[in-house]
């Protein structure tokens, strides 16, 4: 049986945000952990790419949703497609890197969507930039269709239950 690991819950946003996706549509979650969110999409009909540097929940997610494109990759060693996904999800994985390499990754996932691709980014939340005032500036040239500030319950070894302060942001290119 596999330890504890991320990436079970499906987000409310991600359901949100399948009426706005167009049918049939690319996405691809970096850091997906279990891949919840891109088994709901994959069930929407949505082509899904789960990338993990996690070789274990690649290999359970290609063993259970042979339909996904289950990468086992280090999201700096992705080649990333220009023009390709109509969303992309980086989910409590982006304040996990330096701030050069978030940036080069931001830049990357902008050029890898195709014109009015949505980019979900939810991260906790710092003073260095992830923050309301640096996202919006960093953003500017594409479309911030929201941003707002939240707080997750969260429950795992070591802490056992924590919250944390996480930012969300949904861009349109
Ligand atoms: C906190 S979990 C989040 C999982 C899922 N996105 C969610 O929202 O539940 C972070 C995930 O990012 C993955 N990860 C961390 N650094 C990574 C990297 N450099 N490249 C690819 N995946 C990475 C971890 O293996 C883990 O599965």
């Amino acid at each position: 049986m596999l330890k504890f690991k991320f990436g079970k819950g499906v987000d409310k946003k991600i359901q949100a945000l399948v009426k706005d996706l167009p049918k049939n549509g690319n996405v691809l979650d970096l850091g997906s952990g279990l891949g919840s969110n891109g088994i709901f999409l994959v069930e929407q009909g949505f082509k899904v790419t789960c990338l993990d540097k996690d070789k274990e929940v690649i290999e359970k997610i290609k063993k259970e949703y042979p339909e996904i494109n289950a990468l086992n990759k280090d999201i700096l060693e992705f080649d990333f497609p220009e023009n390709k996904y109509d969303l992309i999800i980086a989910r409590a994985v982006l304040h996990i890197f330096e701030l050069k390499d978030v940036r080069m990754i931001i830049d990357k996932v902008i050029k890898s969507l195709k014109n009015n691709g949505l980019f979900y980014l939810s991260v906790f939340k710092n003073d260095h930039f992830f923050n309301k005032e640096k996202l919006e500036e960093y953003f500017s040239s594409n479309q911030i269709l929201e941003i707002e500030d939240d707080v997750i319950k969260d429950n795992h070894s070591p802490e056992g239950e924590h919250i944390h302060k996480v930012i969300k942001v949904l861009v349109r290119k």
